[in-house]
C-alpha cells in the first residue's frame, strides 16, 4: 500500500463504499484525467466507463471549459445570488429557460439531490398557496433521486434507504413499468396493453396526491433501465388531467445522455418542474438547476410575508465559476453536435454490448439507448443484493478485473453498464468491449 493510500485510509471516508473493501482493493491514485481516460500514479491509463458518476459528459479536461473557467476566475469566483446578478448567471438562465417551453424560471443549488428537494418543496408549497394542501408523492419503482431524507424517500432502492426508514415520509410507488431494451421495442411506442393496470394504481393514489416524481425514460441507480416513451406520454396526460404536478428528474438524462437534450423529449412532453445537474457543468463543478413552470412561479409571486416566499437558500446557489462553465458547456454541446454524436454512436455501442453478450454467454437483458448500454451478469455469484454492491460477488469481481485491464467499469450489483462521455469515439468503445469481455470471462469463465 503506498504512503498516499495509507494516509487516505486514515482520514478519507469514501462515498457509497464499505471502507473495509479498500483493504483488499485500495483506492486508485489518480494523477491526471484527459478525455475518456484517467491517469494513475503507477502509469496505468483507465477508460472512465462511468463518466465519473455520470457527469463527465464531455470527457475530462475539455479545453473550452477550462478556458471558460479561467476567464471567470479572472473576474470573480463567487458572489451571493440573493440580491445580486451578473451577466453569466443571466446568460445561463436564458439558455436553460429555452430548453423546454413554459419552464422559464431557474432555481439554482449545488447538487442533484438538492435540485430534487427544491422541486418537491416547490410542489408542496404551491399546493399550500393554492389552499388545496395535497401533500403526497408518488414515484416509480426502481427510481433514485438522491441522498437527502426527502429524496431518499422518493427513491425505491432499499439498499440506500433502509437504515433511515423511520424518518422518511411515506411515498407510494408505481409498479409494473413497461421496460424496454431499445427504442425499437414495441412497448416504446405503444404501451396500451399495460396502461390500464398502471392507470388503476394512479387512480388509487389520487387522493391527496401532490406530485409524481420520475426519472424520465432512463432509471440510473435502479439498474440502468429504460422504459416506454408512450408510458411517459400517458403519465403526463394523466397528471395534467388530474391536476397533479409532474417532476422530471433529468439529473442523469439531461444534456443528451439518451439522445435528446432532455429525455422528456422522447415522449414529446414537458414536465411542470425539471431537475438538472451532472451534465449541466459537464461534471466540472457542482451545480444544479431546477426549471419551474410559469404557472408555479406565478403562484409564489406576491407581497413578502404572506406565505408565498420560497426561502430555500444554499450558499453556493448560482456559483459564478460553475455558471461560466455551464454556459460554455451548452455552446460545446451545440458546436460539437453532441446529440448527433450520440445518435451516430448508439448502434456502435449496442452492437458492441451484443458481442460481449454473445462471446461470454454471461449477459442477459442487453439494452441500449442513447449513450448508455447495459446488461445483467448471469452465472455463479450473481443474484445477490448487499448494501454496498461491493463484496465477493460477480459484479464487484468484474469491476476489479476491468480495472486491472484498463477500465473503470463500476457495476451496479449485477448490472454491467457503459456510460462513457458523450463524445467518446468508436475506438474507446472497441477497447472497452475487449476489456469487458475479458473481465467477464475471467470471473465467470
Ligand atoms: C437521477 C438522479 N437524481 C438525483 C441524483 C443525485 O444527484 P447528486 O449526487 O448530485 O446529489 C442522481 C445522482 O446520481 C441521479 O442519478
Amino acid at each position: 500500500m503506498s504512503d498516499l493510500v495509507s494516509r487516505d485510509l486514515k482520514h478519507v471516508w469514501h462515498p457509497c463504499s464499505q471502507m473495509r473493501d479498500y483493504e483488499a482493493f485500495p483506492p486508485l491514485e489518480v494523477v491526471g484525467a484527459q478525455g475518456c481516460h484517467l491517469h494513475l500514479k503507477d502509469g496505468r491509463k483507465l477508460i472512465d466507463a462511468v463518466s465519473s458518476w455520470w457527469c463527465k459528459s464531455l470527457g475530462h479536461g475539455h479545453p473550452r471549459l477550462r478556458a471558460a473557467l479561467s476567464r471567470q476566475m479572472d473576474r470573480f469566483e463567487h458572489v451571493i445570488l440573493a440580491n445580486t446578478t451578473n451577466d453569466v448567471i443571466v446568460g445561463l438562465s436564458e439558455r436553460l429557460a429555452s430548453l423546454a417551453p413554459g419552464l422559464n424560471h431557474v432555481f439554482y443549488a449545488g447538487d442533484g439531490s438538492t435540485a430534487v428537494e427544491v422541486a418537491a418543496k416547490l410542489a408542496l408549497h404551491a399546493r399550500k398557496i393554492q389552499g388545496s394542501g395535497e401533500s403526497r408523492f408518488l414515484a416509480l419503482e426502481n427510481g433514485y433521486h438522491g441522498e437527502t431524507a426527502l429524496t431518499l424517500a422518493l427513491g425505491d432502492l432499499g439498499l440506500y434507504r433502509e437504515a433511515y426508514r423511520e424518518v422518511l415520509p411515506p411515498v407510494s410507488f408505481l409498479r409494473g413499468l413497461p421496460y424496454v431494451d431499445s427504442e425499437s421495442h414495441p412497448l416504446w411506442r405503444d404501451c396500451s396493453a399495460v396502461w390500464p393496470a398502471l392507470e388503476a394504481q394512479l387512480e388509487e393514489n389520487l387522493a391527496g396526491l401532490c406530485a409524481v416524481v420520475i426519472e424520465p425514460i432512463l432509471q440510473g441507480a435502479g439498474g440502468m433501465r429504460f422504459y416506454s416513451a408512450d408510458f411517459l406520454r400517458r403519465l403526463r396526460a394523466w397528471t395534467r388531467a388530474r391536476g397533479v404536478y409532474l417532476i422530471a428528474d433529468e439529473i442523469l438524462t439531461g444534456f443528451g445522455r439518451t439522445g435528446t437534450m432532455l429525455a422528456c423529449e422522447h415522449a414529446g412532453i414537458v414536465a411542470d418542474i425539471v431537475c438538472l445537474s451532472k451534465g449541466l457543468t459537464a461534471g466540472w463543478l457542482p451545480m444544479s438547476a431546477t426549471l419551474v413552470s410559469d404557472e408555479i412561479y406565478g403562484l409564489f409571486y406576491g407581497d413578502y410575508g404572506h406565505g408565498r416566499d420560497f426561502l430555500h437558500s444554499n450558499t453556493f446557489a448560482g456559483n459564478a465559476l460553475a455558471a461560466a462553465v455551464a454556459l460554455e458547456a451548452l455552446d460545446v454541446y451545440r458546436d460539437e453536435d453532441i446529440l448527433g454524436q450520440v445518435r451516430r454512436n448508439g448502434p456502435i455501442l449496442a452492437a458492441a454490448m451484443d458481442r460481449v453478450a454473445r462471446t461470454t454467454g454471461r449477459l442477459k437483458n442487453v439494452r441500449c439507448l442513447g449513450a448508455v448500454a447495459a446488461a445483467e451478469l448471469q452465472g455463479p455469484g450473481t443474484g445477490h443484493q448487499t448494501k454496498t454492491g461491493q463484496d465477493a460477488r460477480a459484479g464487484f469481481q468484474v469491476y476489479r478485473e476491468a480495472v486491472s485491464r484498463g477500465a473503470l467499469l463500476r457495476t451496479l450489483g449485477d448490472t454491467v453498464y457503459w456510460l462513457l462521455p458523450l463524445n467518446a469515439g468508436p475506438e474507446v468503445v472497441s477497447e472497452l468491449e475487449s476489456i469487458t469481455t475479458a473481465s467477464i470471462q475471467a470471473v465467470l469463465g
